[in-house]
């Protein structure tokens, strides 16, 4: 049958590629012809998944801990999950209001489609982690974008969401250490946002993703406010903090309804969690936790590495990530170039001319950025820079 000919659903068209994943697979097309390609665009860390969390994994298999667990994930994980989260942030959840999914990004789609019906207003602060807009797409919901401003380091305010919100807004969505800006939102800022949102029964979801891959602040979490577990809406995941993006683990800490109302659909698309990666998880969680520091020491070596180099290039501005590992610099010295239209054009060219895949700030709700995700050892760093300084400086 021709493509053209298949009926796909319409709700199919209400979301796009993650142009993410299109970086990542046009890369490894290229690497895997033999290119030599330098790749920032993948966001995952270079590091190999601890040992022992591959060690608890390894003793998961040989128990044969290898069938169906419960959908929502087991217990033992759930209450580690919870143990971590109070440990960290002072919160006190409990397992009935946790779910483990397959990789945090699942978290947000099941939190998503659980809670958000056709109409419902999401507002979503930009530049914004590109999954956002289409998972509400997807349940029906109408994005509203407010913008955040390089000059002001991309910082989120109160002020700046509350004429976002209407009689129809069902969600805030918080993204702090935000990709792709590495902005955070500032404590008295999120608590300020958390009381407008709890004022008019808004649900606040805060992604913490990244919360433990800070370089100049504590780790905090709004769910750790008092009556913010009501309408306080957590989705965690494993896999940068431990570099286990590929073990799919993640979770949801929120009201046990809405707990029960994910775990419902979750029972019918994915169902559990892989039974190994969720006893992995647990040893991530509840064993020693040095890794994640030697990690973090390392990610500060290089943002301030990537930093330094991308301010050296004429006309290029760079705000310093206070989080989480990319660089979000202003590359509009180079649109309107010699044909470079966007940062779309300018991702291509990049990666057919210099052979660097970065990703177009047009994904992420912004017009004159790339995002460089400095998960690559410090020699591809460098490479990597000479190569977007000499395109940038031949197009500028
Ligand atoms: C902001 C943010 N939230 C959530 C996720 C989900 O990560 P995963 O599904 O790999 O756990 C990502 C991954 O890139 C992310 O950048």
């Amino acid at each position: 049958m021709q493509a053209s000919a298949h009926r796909i659903a319409d709700r199919i068209s209400s979301i796009s590629v993650s142009s993410t994943l299109k970086v990542w697979a046009d890369a490894a097309k290229l690497r895997s012809e033999g290119v030599d390609v330098v790749d920032f665009g993948a966001g995952e860390p270079d590091f190999p998944t601890p040992g022992n969390i591959k060690r608890a994994a390894v003793r998961a298999l040989d128990a044969n801990f290898t069938k169906y667990t419960p959908a929502a994930g087991i217990e033992e994980l759930k209450r580690a999950v919870c143990e971590m989260h109070a440990r960290n942030f002072g919160t006190a959840y409990q397992p009935g209001e946790c779910i483990v999914t397959v990789g945090g990004k699942h978290a947000i789609f099941n939190l998503t489609q659980a809670l958000v019906n056709p109409g419902d207003e999401v507002v979503i602060p930009a530049p914004f982690w590109v999954t956002y807009k289409d998972v509400v797409n997807y349940a029906g919901g109408e994005c509203v974008f407010v913008d955040t401003a390089e000059a002001n380091g991309f910082a989120l305010t109160a002020a700046m969401v509350e004429p976002c919100l209407t009689s129809r807004t069902k969600m805030v969505m918080v993204n702090s250490p935000c990709n792709p800006s590495g902005a955070l939102v500032e404590r008295e800022e999120f608590e300020k946002i958390f009381k407008l949102t709890s004022e008019r029964g808004i649900y606040l979801m805060t992604d913490e993703c990244y919360c433990e891959i800070l370089y100049d602040s504590q780790p905090f979490s709004i769910a750790s406010l008092p009556g913010a577990k009501d309408t306080v809406l957590v989705a965690g995941s494993l896999s940068k903090t431990y570099a286990m993006t590929g073990w799919r683990i993640g979770f949801a800490l929120a009201p046990a309804p809405v707990v029960t109302a994910m775990t419902k659909l979750q029972s019918h698309s994915t169902s559990n969690p892989t039974s190994i990666a969720q006893k992995a998880a647990v040893e991530a969680l509840r064993g020693p936790q040095d890794p994640v520091a030697a990690m973090l020491a390392e990610y500060r070596r290089r943002r301030d590495f990537v930093v330094q180099r991308l301010r050296a290039i004429p006309g290029v501005t760079c705000v310093e990530p206070r989080g989480a590992f990319y660089v979000y610099p202003n590359v509009g010295v180079a649109l309107g170039k010699d044909g470079i239209a966007d940062t779309l054009q300018l991702a291509e060219r990049l990666l057919a001319e210099v052979r660097v895949a970065v990703v177009p700030g047009e994904a992420f709700g912004t017009d004159q950025h790339i995002r460089i995700a400095f998960t690559a050892p410090m020699q591809d760093l460098k490479r990597g820079l000479d190569r977007i300084h000499q395109f940038i400086v031949k197009y500028s």
